[in-house]
């Protein structure tokens, strides 16, 4: 949560600091704010609201030949923690001279007590923030070494950080660091753009540094020395971006959020590249480094995960018992991380995060290696901390997904995690028949979900029909139960509608009694195992008077008849089915929120990266 970027180099940085602040705005917009060095003095902005308020405020509130001529600064888009998201406590923050300016992504735990020693000592605080009491502690220990002033003033720090720090008397210098929040470093010619993600670096070079937690680096216009806190300089390799910069555009789609439901057909195509090998009905997983001896010795398999990569691995619950015979259990990653949980040698735990940063997750990670399991990543973001210290895993290979609403990152996880649960059922019981037809399966799905997609304007006219709701369920069974839950959260993350996903028998034990002719149920209901029993539900929904949508099989008349509106969906095996509805779902939401007016892509109050528990 939270964006921040950096940019010391020739160029105008006020310009590159703004468009980087737009790219990263999915990270927070409740304020943004920027610093500017230029002759000898920090110019600070800030305002509450989008960046495009900033935006407005350099332009109109701020010497121009600053906003022109600087070329060095530091800005931040905020999700705010402490504090309302008020300008006072928008970022940069200053040290109590006024000569270091900070940004800051991530909590400060024991910032009260901080507080209270620098007060003592004469700080005079003006926001309600735990990062102004960093710009402070920094500024404490600063004797004209930046670097070891951050570097000192982090030491003192418990929490988690990803900073940025520039000092007026430092104009050829910013210093980073990172604990717990990311922080990657483009390395450009003559110069240097620093961000909390690769797509605010992307427009400007290729090459990036990621650093690691503990790390700190000293930035220059030609480059970056990075060294622990106590200043050994330490190795760190310089990666390649993979994608270019048009994947992180809209290219003529009204929202980030429409143009990742399109692109689906293509991102799945990109994930199952290469990773089918149709002769002998296998899945090539060379990330995931398991030799024969240690997938035949895994006797559980855990998913840690928050989210919509939590219902993804809920669908592969089913992929890895049906598949592979190897039991699963799924656990909420921030529940995990505290309950001691037990897992060990037998264990192969399996980490699902699209930006491979979120912080329960994360922790869920580390005490599972500490257990000594196995532990997997299957990230979206290249380099991001989770695939990094899990150290084996597979890339989703979806490109970037901008939109708060996780969509291609789902559709992506499930269809990985369906050829990992091929992988480890070919090693156990699968037979080679068997495996070959599961791989014709997957290679069908991207086609399978052009023909959803190509159904946006009937599912909008279908979404005309229930827009005003203030309430709505979503029920399914077996594998399509999650894929209930995901509908679900989709229609309240972007549209503010209440929504809730059940299992369809479990309604009857609570939530019937809520329903009424204005609370429509939306039943997925595709033709696989189990649609005759979720019907029986759909009788008793109808006879309290609830509109039923029914996601339903193309050709299955009898179950079209049984519902009052439907969506239909490609035949499929119940392997995919998972998938396919939900993109009926993501329409169904997309087009309910854009029909509200819904701020679709930056929806009130979430973040798409969640580096805090
Ligand atoms: C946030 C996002 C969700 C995402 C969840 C988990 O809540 O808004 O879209 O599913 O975090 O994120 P991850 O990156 O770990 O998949």
């Amino acid at each position: 949560m939270c964006g921040i970027v950096g940019y010391i180099g020739k160029r105008s940085a006020c310009d590159i600091l703004i468009n980087g602040l737009k790219r990263l705005e999915y990270r927070g917009y409740d304020s943004a704010g920027i610093a500017l060095n230029c002759n000898a003095s920090l110019t600070v902005t800030k305002r509450s609201g989008k960046v495009a308020m900033l935006e407005t405020a350099l332009l109109q509130d701020v010497d121009q030949q600053v906003v022109e001529n600087s070329v060095a600064g530091i800005a931040h888009t905020r999700w705010a923690t402490h504090g309302l998201p008020t300008v006072e406590n928008a970022h940069p923050h200053l040290d109590n001279s006024s000569r270091i300016a900070l940004v800051h992504n991530g909590i400060i735990e024991n910032y009260a007590a901080l507080r209270t020693q620098l007060q003592k000592k004469g700080s005079v605080f003006v926001s309600e923030t735990d990062t102004e009491v960093l710009a402070h502690l920094i500024g404490s220990f600063y004797s004209g070494d930046l670097a070891v002033a951050v570097s000192e003033a982090l030491k003192m720090v418990e929490g988690t950080y990803g900073v940025a720090v520039i000092a007026v008397d430092a104009p050829d210098e910013m210093i980073v660091a990172r604990r717990g929040s990311p922080l990657v470093i483009g390395m450009g010619s003559g110069e240097t753009i620093i961000a909390s993600d690769v797509s605010a670096i992307v427009a400007h070079t290729q090459q990036v540094i990621y650093l690691q937690d503990g790390d700190v680096a000293r930035i220059t216009a030609t480059g970056a020395d990075v060294f622990t806190l106590d200043q050994c300089l330490v190795d760190r390799d310089i990666s390649e971006i993979e994608w270019e910069i048009d994947a992180a555009e809209k290219g003529g789609f009204d929202h980030f959020m429409l143009k990742e439901i399109f692109e689906q057909p293509e991102a799945l195509r990109n994930s199952i590249r290469g990773r089918l090998d149709k002769d002998q009905g296998f899945a090539i997983l060379a990330g995931l480094d398991l030799t024969p001896r240690e997938l035949a010795s895994i006797k559980r398999v855990v998913i840690v995960a928050c989210g919509t990569s939590m219902h993804a691995g809920m669908v592969s619950k089913y992929l890895f018992e049906g598949l592979a015979d190897l039991p699963t259990s799924v656990e909420q990653a921030a529940e995990f991380r505290y309950c001691n949980p037990l897992v060990g040698a037998d264990d192969l735990v399996v980490a699902v995060s699209q930006s491979g940063e979120t912080a329960d997750t994360l922790a869920a990670v580390r005490e599972s290696i500490l257990k000594g399991a196995l532990v997997a990543g299957l990230c979206n973001v290249v380099g991001s901390t989770i695939a990094r210290e899990t150290g084996r895993g597979i890339y989703l290979h979806a490109g970037p997904e901008i939109g708060v609403a996780s969509t291609k990152a789902f559709t992506a996880q499930v269809t990985v995690l369906l050829m990992m649960a091929l992988k480890f059922g070919r090693r156990r019981r699968l037979s080679r028949e068997a495996g070959v037809q599961i791989c014709r399966e997957i290679e069908s799905i991207p086609e399978m979900v052009a023909r959803v997609v190509e159904q946006s304007d009937a599912i909008a006219d279908i979404a005309a029909e229930f827009a005003d709701v203030e309430h709505a369920f979503f029920i399914g069974r077996g594998i399509l139960y999650p894929a209930a839950l995901e509908g679900a959260l989709k229609l309240k993350e972007i549209s503010y509608i209440h929504a809730e996903g059940y299992q369809a028998a479990e309604l009857k034990h609570g939530p019937i009694a809520l329903l009424e002719p204005a609370t429509p149920v939306v039943a997925l209901l595709n033709d696989i195992p189990g649609r005759e029993k979720t019907l029986g539900n759909v009788a008793e929904c109808r006879a309290r008077k609830a509109p039923v949508l029914g996601v339903v099989t193309e050709g299955d008349f009898e179950t079209a008849a049984s519902v009052d509106r439907v969506i239909s969906v490609p035949r499929c095996s119940a392997y995919i089915a998972p998938i396919i509805s939900v993109v009926a779902l993501q329409l169904l939401a997309y087009h309910i929120a854009r029909i509200r007016g819904c701020e679709i892509d930056q929806p009130r109050n979430l973040a798409k990266s969640v580096t805090v528990e």
